[in-house]
């Protein structure tokens, strides 16, 4: 294994970023293989945020082929030059620190635009013409990415306008790829309705359904981090490990995906996908191999191991949340039913809370708790891996303090890390003990330079890397433990909504759902500043600290 520094190692079907100590480039990336990148959706909140500012830091860093060109394809009407304006536009805005001299120069003729409907057939001959055209202008073998930025109703439908015009057939060795964004389906069934509809005009291996958090590298780190070091995969089991916690906080609100929120919900919008392959990550068991193939194999194996919650259990194990009016960070924040294109009565869960069981050899009788909301004090993605307490309270009470459980804390982000909490004896002739932290920051190894997360996964797509992405099955197994769940949700609305304070770390009901396991949430620490909600004299909220308060104006 060789490690490749920045942003992706690649052996042959494995790879994780490094930053390396001198902060130095690659030396020589393997370009990715030539090809013309097609985004439907070319003007939607994806494509400005995160797939052009990706694109531009592969092309800034050569990890893409020289023979390669974008064609963005969307309703609104624009020429190829008003699509790169609009383009440079963009970058400006979302990633200014991206663009460094000459960039958007090289960037900028490589640029292409189609406006039309997805379910007119004139829109997809046109695409058909300027692919031929850019296929021999940039010499790209006739290879095709098409990222599917659009709405998951549309993407059948547009790939079967593209099957009509002969657009997905792989002919005389060239490669045609679809990039499938998530939601992938809304229940078990829709799911494995559009896996069929795909599979009617693809290959399975020309479907890469993407997820965004398997591109992240400390997500990628989990393995190294459980399968490289020989002392933790002895004891990451049921017999050392009490339980395991999973928190994906978010400090934002919905912003303007009212639309799309309204028919998502917290378990369907990270839970589902997001969550759950955080979680195979961390309780798989370790592959044979690093192949896309015997990795998603693994992946599935421990997702269909999890216990499905159904009816009454489900009620009992799971905790929904939507957030009323409060303050993040001491920003008055509205309602979730206050939001723009949400209905003033929705009960859509903006919070969600799951205590998972997995039965198997290694699992059998672990509680995994698993939590996710908009709206929280801060934004904070951390596994944290409590082990069982010493069997023997050796260290009286009286002169020590509580000694706790150890820890591992992983942080995802947005700070890089691995905490591990332990007791220690304070230094003095009493025998004393406190709570103490070893902290590692991934940033020792080096600063990374900024990066969208999807810089990895258009690259793998492009090299036809598959490992990162979902299978069908993959997705099928995450749905089996999410639609029983929705269903008991669905058929007991929820009385008591809004029912968390924006900014705080959502309903107590989720506290008691741990109490009721004798166990607490572990909650990050909020950054040094950070304003809090206290009571005023009089009994009124006010919001002290640090960060100056300004009321949010969406
Ligand atoms: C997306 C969800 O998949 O993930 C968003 O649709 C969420 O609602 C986002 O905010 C979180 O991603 P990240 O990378 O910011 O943790």
């Amino acid at each position: 294994m060789t490690y490749r520094p920045l942003l992706i190692y690649v052996s042959p079907h494995w790879k994780f970023a490094m930053p390396d100590n001198n902060h130095s480039l690659p030396a020589a990336p393997r370009p990715a293989d030539p090809c013309l990148m097609v985004i439907f959706g070319a003007s939607g909140d994806l494509t400005r945020r995160k797939l052009l500012p990706a694109l531009l830091n592969l092309r800034k860093r050569n990890f893409l082929s020289e023979h390669t060109a974008v064609i963005g394809v969307a309703r609104t009407e624009l020429t190829h030059d008003s699509f790169r304006e609009y383009v440079h536009e963009q970058l400006q805005m979302f990633c200014p620190e991206f663009l460094e001299a000459g960039d958007w120069e090289r960037l900028a003729p490589r640029l292409f635009y189609v406006s039309g409907q997805f379910d007119d057939p004139a829109c997809f001959a046109a695409l058909a013409e300027l692919t031929g055209r850019l296929n021999a202008q940039f010499q790209t073998a006739g290879n095709i990415l098409y990222y599917m930025a659009v709405a998951p109703t549309v993407v059948r439908e547009v790939v079967r306008q593209l099957s009509e015009q002969g657009l997905t057939g792989q002919k005389n060795g060239a490669w045609r790829r679809v990039i499938v964004e998530k939601p992938f389906g809304r229940d078990l069934a829709s799911a494995r309705e559009l896996n069929s509809q795909l599979l009617a005009y693809l290959d399975e291996s020309q479907i890469y359904r993407i997820d965004h958090y398997l591109g992240k590298e400390t997500v990628q780190n989990i393995l190294v981090l459980r399968l490289g070091n020989g002392i933790l995969e002895p004891i990451w089991n049921r017999r050392y490990i009490d339980h395991i916690q999973i928190t994906v906080a978010e400090s934002i609100g919905i912003e303007s995906r009212g639309d799309y929120y309204e028919q998502a919900g917290a378990l369907r919008d990270v839970v589902q996908n997001h969550m759950l392959m955080l979680l195979a990550m961390i309780c798989m068991e370790p592959p044979n191999s690093l192949d896309a193939r015997v990795l998603a194999n693994e992946r599935v194996k421990l997702l269909e191991a999890v216990v499905p919650l159904t009816g009454e259990t489900a009620l009992a194990r799971t905790v929904r949340g939507q957030y009323g009016r409060g303050a993040v960070d001491g920003v008055t924040a509205r309602a979730y039913r206050e939001e723009k294109n949400v209905s003033p009565a929705s009960t859509v869960e903006t919070f969600a809370a799951l205590e998972l069981y997995i039965e198997n050899w290694r699992w059998a009788g672990i509680p995994f708790f698993l939590r996710s909301g908009k709206r929280m004090p801060t934004r904070s993605t951390d596994i944290v891996i409590q082990f069982k307490q010493a069997p023997l309270r050796l260290f009286g009470e009286q002169l020590c303090e509580h000694i706790g459980p150890s820890k591992l804390i992983l942080h995802i982000q947005p700070t890089e890390g691995i905490t591990m909490e332990m007791s220690a004896k304070v230094p003095g002739p009493q025998l004393r003990t406190r709570p103490i932290e070893l902290n590692f920051d991934y940033q020792q190894m080096g600063k990374s330079p900024p990066v969208t997360g999807y810089e990895t996964l258009i690259y793998d797509a492009m090299i036809g890397d598959a490992s990162l992405f979902h299978r069908a099955d993959a997705v099928e197994a995450a749905w089996k433990i999410a639609t029983p769940i929705l269903e008991a949700w669905d058929q007991t609305p929820p009385a008591d909504f809004p029912n968390y304070e924006a900014g705080t770390w959502g309903p107590e009901a989720a506290d008691l759902l741990m109490e009721a396991e004798h166990r607490v949430w572990w909650n990050a620490p909020l950054p040094a500043g950070h304003a809090q909600l206290a009571e005023g004299a009089n009994g009124q909220t006010v919001v002290t600290g640090s960060a100056v308060g300004t009321v949010e104006n969406r």
